[in-house]
C-alpha cells in the first residue's frame, strides 16, 4: 500500500493546492490555472479530419447498462442513460456501451444485444441521446455517434449475474483458476471464431442502417477482443505470431467494410496491463478488502498470458507490441482509437482509479492519481509517435473538482485528442461543458469514486450512480445495493 495516507481530493481547497499535492507525488499530470472559456476553451474546438467531424473534444465513454430486458432490448433506464450522455454536451459518443453481437457473449444477462429484434430500441437510444444533446446545445451538427460491439469471452455472463459462462481463447494460469475452470475446459474453435466475426459483420452492418457514424471493434479489458491479442499459447491461426493474435481485427474490419462501406471504425484498446492483482489475504479480515497486491508470478515467468506488458516482470508495461497494434490500426486505416487499460475484473485499480474500491475488489495499492497518471503519460507517449490517429483518453474522473483544468491542459499541450469520461457522467454529465461554458461546478454533483455503479452490476442490479443520482438514490433500487452490499 502507499507509504502515507491517500489525500481525499475533496479536501482539497484549489487549483494551486491540487498542482502542489501532484508534483509532492512525484507525478506528471498537467493543469491549468484557469479554465478558459468559450472561443478560447481548447475543450469546444472542434476536430475535421479524414471524414470525421467532431464539434468540441468531449467524448462519453462506454458504460455497459445491466439494465436491458432479458432478450437484450433496452428499458427505460437504458433510454434515461442514452439521453443523459445526450445532456453532456459531449460531441463524441463512444459507442454508448458495450451491445454483445450475440446471446452467448453477454457480459450480463441484461446487457444489450445486437439483433433483429432489438433493432428499433437501438434506433431510439440513438434518437433521444440526439434529442437531448440539441436541446442541450441547440444543434445536433458534429455529433460523432458509435456503438460500442463486444464479445465478453471470457467474461461472458448471459444467463444469470452469478454464473459465469466463459468463452475462452486459451487456459490462463490465473483468470481459470479464478473462474474455477476444470482441466478439461473446452476452447472456442476457429470455426466458433469464424461465426462470431460474421456476428461482428452483422451487427455492424445494422449500426450502420440505423445511422450510427461508427462502431468500437472492443479490444480492452479482458473481454474477447483484447485476450485475442494476448493469445500467445493458442494453436492455429488466432494464436502465437503477432499477426495470428491480430487475425480477428482484420477480419472483422474487412467484412464490416464490405457490408458497411462508409461506416467509421475505432479501436477502444487495452494499451497495458499488469498480472491479475487480488486483496492482500494477510491484511483483508471479516469482509475488509485489503490493499492489492499482484498475483504471485515467480512461476510464471516469461508470462504469456498479457498484452502489453513485461513478459519478465509482468508487474510492469511494456509497450512494443501496443505500438506495433497502431501502426496495423494506421494501415487498416482506421483513425479513432481510444485508450484504456487493464481490466476491471482483475486489476481495476489501473483501469478506473478509486479511492473506494468495488465489492470485488481491494483497497487501493497506490494513490488513484498514480494510476491516472499512468494512462495520462502513456496516451501521451502513443500520440507523439501516431500524430495522425485521433486518441480519446480515459481515467479522468478521479480527478474530481480539477478535471477541467486537467482536461483543459492535456487538449492544449497535445498529450491527447479528446478527453473520454466514465463515471463522471453517471454522476454529473454536464460537468466540461458548464465549465467551458464560465458556469460555476455545482460540487456536490462531482463523482467522488465511491465505486457503487461497479459494485451495483456485481450484486445484479442497473449500474448507475447509486450515492448522486436522484434517481437511484431515491429509488428501492437504493435499498437494494444496501441490502446486497450487507450480505458480502
Ligand atoms: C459502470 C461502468 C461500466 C463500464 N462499462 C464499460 C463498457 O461497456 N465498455 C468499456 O469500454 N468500458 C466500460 N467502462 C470503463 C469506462 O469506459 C472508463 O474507461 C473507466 O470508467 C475509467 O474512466 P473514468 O475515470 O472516467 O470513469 C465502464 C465503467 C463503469 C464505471
Ligand atoms: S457510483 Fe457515482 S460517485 Fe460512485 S464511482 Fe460511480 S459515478 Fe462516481
Amino acid at each position: 500500500m502507499s507509504a502515507r495516507p491517500i489525500l481525499r481530493l475533496g479536501s482539497v481547497k484549489d487549483v494551486t493546492s491540487f498542482a502542489e499535492h501532484v508534483h509532492s507525488l512525484g507525478l506528471n499530470i498537467p493543469c491549468d490555472a484557469e479554465v478558459l472559456c468559450g472561443a478560447d476553451s481548447p475543450l469546444l474546438a472542434p476536430i475535421e479530419q479524414g471524414g470525421i467531424h467532431i464539434g468540441n473534444r468531449i467524448a462519453v465513454q462506454p458504460m455497459e447498462g445491466w439494465d436491458g430486458t432479458a432478450d437484450g432490448r433496452p428499458s427505460e433506464l437504458t433510454i434515461r442513460r442514452w439521453r443523459r450522455f445526450g445532456l453532456s454536451g459531449a460531441n463524441l459518443i463512444w459507442g454508448g456501451e458495450a451491445v454483445a453481437v450475440s446471446h452467448e457473449g453477454r457480459g450480463n444477462p441484461n446487457q444489450l444485444l445486437a439483433a433483429a429484434h432489438t433493432r428499433e430500441g437501438l434506433a431510439q437510444l440513438r434518437k433521444a441521446l440526439i434529442e437531448e444533446h440539441r436541446w442541450m446545445t441547440g444543434s445536433e451538427n458534429r455529433l460523432f455517434i458509435g456503438l460500442q460491439l463486444t464479445h465478453s469471452g471470457r467474461f461472458s455472463r448471459p444467463n444469470a449475474h452469478d454464473r459465469p459462462e466463459p468463452r475462452i481463447l486459451y487456459r490462463h494460469p490465473v483468470l481459470d483458476r479464478r473462474l474455477g475452470l476444470a482441466k478439461d475446459y473446452p476452447v472456442l474453435t476457429d470455426g466458433e471464431i469464424t461465426r462470431i466475426i460474421e456476428q461482428f459483420h452483422g451487427a455492424a452492418k445494422m449500426a450502420w442502417e440505423l445511422g450510427f457514424d461508427f462502431v468500437d471493434i472492443k479490444h480492452c479489458h479482458g473481454y474477447l477482443g483484447h485476450e485475442f491479442l494476448s493469445a500467445h499459447t493458442r494453436e492455429g491461426k488466432y494464436g502465437g505470431s503477432f499477426e495470428n493474435r491480430t487475425r480477428f481485427l482484420r477480419e472483422v474490419v474487412q467484412g464490416v467494410r464490405s457490408v458497411a462501406p462508409g461506416l467509421h471504425i475505432g479501436v477502444r484498446l487495452s494499451a497495458f496491463d499488469l498480472v491479475p492483482f487480488q486483496p492482500d489475504p494477510a491484511q483483508s479480515s471479516n469482509g475488509k478488502l485489503g490493499p492489492g497486491i499482484p498475483e504471485t508470478y515467480d512461476r510464471l515467468i516469461p508470462y504469456r498470458w498479457g498484452f502489453g506488458v513485461n513478459p519478465n516482470d509482468p508487474a510492469q508495461v511494456d509497450l512494443n507490441e501496443t505500438i506495433q497494434f497502431l501502426a496495423l490500426l494506421e494501415e487498416l486505416q482506421i483513425r479513432l482509437v481510444n485508450l484504456t487499460a487493464g481490466s476491471p475484473y482483475y486489476n481495476p485499480h489501473i483501469q478506473r482509479p478509486a479511492l473506494y474500491p468495488p465489492s470485488d475488489g481491494y483497497q487501493p495499492p497506490e494513490d488513484p492519481l498514480v494510476g491516472v497518471a499512468r494512462q495520462m503519460n502513456i496516451t501521451r507517449q502513443l500520440k507523439r509517435l501516431f500524430p495522425k490517429l485521433i486518441f480519446v483518453g480515459s481515467a479522468y474522473s478521479y480527478l474530481q473538482d480539477f478535471l477541467p483544468h486537467v482536461a483543459q491542459a492535456a487538449l492544449r499541450e497535445s498529450w491527447v485528442d479528446v478527453v473520454g469520461l466514465g463515471r463522471m457522467i453517471l454522476a454529473y454529465p454536464e460537468i466540461l461543458c458548464d465549465a467551458a461554458n464560465g458556469k460555476p461546478l455545482q460540487h456536490k454533483r462531482i463523482c467522488r469514486t465511491f465505486s457503487d455503479c461497479t459494485t451495483a452490476p456485481r450484486k445484479g442490479l442497473p449500474s448507475g450512480c447509486y450515492p448522486l443520482d436522484k434517481y437511484y438514490k431515491t429509488s428501492e433500487l437504493a435499498e437494494k445495493l444496501k441490502a446486497a452490499k450487507a450480505k458480502r
